[in-house]
């Protein structure tokens, strides 16, 4: 197989500004960044900086206000089978088996009948799924769900995938198997990965590059490389380089958290919101 160079994400000077019910609203401003063919990136920040709108308009759903953004240097005109999305909700189809929720993007790239099955099997087994192929989505855990959903978003082999939050509705045992199964699965497809995320650890365990955000209007704030080697295992999360990058990107986030929850929580707000409670508790302040 030849190397693809493919998958390059490039987004500079954005800005988004979105206009409902007469109020506008800046929910991204000047962001620049970047994705290279084959690294998988993680954006971090507070709720409500603009993670999802920025994801969104790499997938071609939302269009940016200023500035640009590009995927191989061509400008993003709407959503392509060049870019797999998965979300946090589960977005199977119900009524379908779960190799042929697989194979429906093959159908729609019109791949013959015949190919499509021997595909959807392969990347399903891939994932560990094979023995579930004619269950339907109904009949799987949330981390199953999950996995079809993978599964599902690179069978039309696209050269980004981009994943808003796959991982948020799942416990923390299954998540951390999910991660490592994601980070096995991407080092045999080697495609671009842009990951959204709340959780620090999932994104240093996950990535080659992290990029944090400002509160809403949402810019980059730092571009952190993740320098621990591949493939990622669990035990990692015990050494002194990811602790410190824990460290390092809990304190950039907790900055800007505060700055998106407003004033009312500084200063006097975060020591017990000024109150001396007391043996007594709460019954005896209010
Ligand atoms: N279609 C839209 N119309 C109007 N406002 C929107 C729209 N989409 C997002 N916003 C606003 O833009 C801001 C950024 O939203 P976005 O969903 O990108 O944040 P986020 O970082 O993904 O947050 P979270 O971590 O909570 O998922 C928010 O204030 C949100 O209310
Ligand atoms: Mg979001």
């Amino acid at each position: 197989m030849s190397e693809q160079l493919r998958g390059a994400i490039s987004i500079s000077d954005l800005g988004v500004i979105f206009n409902s019910g007469g109020n506008t609203l800046q929910a991204v401003s000047s962001a620049t960044m970047d994705v290279k063919p084959g690294e998988f990136v993680s954006l971090i920040g507070p709720s409500g900086c603009g993670k999802s709108t920025l994801l969104n308009i790499v997938a071609g759903f939302v269009n940016p206000t200023s500035g640009n953004a590009l995927v191989d240097g061509a400008a993003i005109k709407g959503p392509g089978s060049d870019r797999g999305v998965v979300f946090q909700q589960y977005s199977l189809f119900p009524w379908l088996s779960v190799r042929r929720n697989v194979e429906f993007g093959l159908k729609m790239k019109g791949i013959p009948a015949a190919q499509r099955v021997p595909q959807a099997r392969t990347l399903l087994g891939l994932a560990g799924l094979l023995a579930f192929e004619n269950h339907y989505p109904d009949q799987l855990s949330g981390g199953m769900k999950q996995r079809v959903g993978i599964v599902r978003a690179l069978a039309t082999s696209p050269q980004v995938l981009l994943m808003d939050e796959p991982f948020g509705a799942l416990d923390a045992q299954t998540r951390v198997v999910m991660q490592e199964i994601l980070t096995n699965m991407w080092q045999q497809f080697r495609i671009s990965v842009l990951f959204v995320t709340h959780d620090i650890e999932e994104s240093i365990f996950l990535s080659d590059k992290i990029y944090v955000m400002t509160a809403r209007p949402g810019r980059i704030k730092a571009e952190i490389t993740v320098p621990l080697p591949r493939p990622r295992k669990p035990e990692m999360t015990y050494t002194p380089e990811f602790i410190g990058l824990v460290q390092q990107l809990k304190a950039l986030i907790r900055e800007e958290s505060l700055a998106a929850m407003g004033s009312e929580l500084k200063d006097g707000g975060l020591s017990g919101f000024g109150m001396e409670v007391g043996p007594q508790g709460v019954e005896k302040v209010v």
